[in-house]
């Protein structure tokens, strides 16, 4: 089902498939925007905490598998294509066991699949989370292909459960801008349309690194292969102050814990590389400024 958006689409999915008071299970750090509009639909929310950011895994799949067995939940959102805010790709092999255990409760797992198009290596990708979990539903979203000013994203769902999702919708809203679908089924045309950016994201990824390390070498974080941003930890201080003196300089930045789903993480920040280089080198030194007189 064509939605509009990646967001939007786990809002149908989530009121169609649970009702308030549900359990639903999400990582943590996790996409900020989905645990607000999963906990403005009433969940239940039931979080595993990430493995250690600056590690290789990222998924702590023994902490998964405890969570699941404790709680049941209903539903469970995970992103495992360079996860927001931390970029972490799940491989094939935690992909099988995240599913079995997901199956063992008869959890359906709701595979927001946003990020996937932005792998920076050559590296193959994992196989879909669904070829794993055959009640899995996935989202996906042009926002990241294209562009987020078009609003298309989609649902792909075992066939007996679309009726329901599409009923529900209905009395959110009655359907996608044609005009946008017509744009982005044109741009899909390109075999990889994502790599015309490519090359360009990867500079930018880079520029940021370096940025980092050399005006704030005690941040710790670890290179995606993908995604949009890097997850950094910081040596001491407030990431919520750092953010609010940094937005006073004109540099938005978001602090851990709007990402976190029960308070916590202020000494992570998360900072995208979407921008041209040079803006994010000016970025990064207004950061050190910020920092240096007092915020964070
Ligand atoms: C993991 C993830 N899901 C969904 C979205 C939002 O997608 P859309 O613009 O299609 O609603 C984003 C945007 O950053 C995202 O990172």
């Amino acid at each position: 089902m064509v939605t509009s958006g990646a967001l939007p689409a786990l809002a149908i999915v989530a009121r169609a498939l649970s009702r308030p008071g549900d359990r639903i299970a999400l990582e943590s750090p996790g996409y900020s925007n989905a645990i607000e509009a999963l906990r403005l639909g009433g969940a239940r929310l039931v979080s595993s905490p990430l493995a250690d950011p600056l590690g290789e895994t990222g998924w702590d799949i023994e902490g998964i598998e405890a969570t699941l067995r404790q709680t049941s939940p209903h539903l469970a959102y995970l992103i495992p294509d360079f996860q927001n805010p931390t970029g972490f790709l799940m491989d094939d092999a935690l992909r099988a066991r995240y599913a079995a255990a997901l199956g063992a409760t008869r959890t359906v797992p709701i595979v927001d699949e946003t990020l996937q198009p932005t792998a920076l290596s050559a590296a193959p990708m994992p196989a879909p989370f669904a070829a794993h979990a055959a009640t899995a539903i996935t989202l996906g979203s042009a926002s990241k292909l294209f562009w987020a000013g078009l609003r298309v994203g989609w649902i792909r769902a075992p066939r007996e459960l679309v009726e329901r999702i599409l009923a529900t919708r209905m009395q959110m809203d009655l359907g996608t801008s044609l005009f946008d679908q017509l744009v982005v089924a044109d741009l899909l045309q390109a075999p990889d349309p994502f790599a015309s950016r490519r090359d360009d994201m990867r500079q930018r990824r880079d520029a940021l690194a370096g940025a980092v390390r050399q005006h704030l070498p005690d941040w710790r974080f670890r290179l995606p292969d993908g995604g949009l941003s890097l997850w950094l930890q910081l040596p001491h201080g407030s990431a919520t102050r750092l953010a609010a003196e940094a937005e006073q300089r004109g540099v938005h930045v978001v602090p851990g814990p709007v990402f976190s789903v029960e308070g916590g993480l202020d000494h992570w920040l998360r900072l995208p590389y979407t921008r041209p280089g040079e803006q994010l080198v000016e970025a990064v030194r207004h950061l050190a400024h910020a920092l240096g007189e007092g915020g964070g």
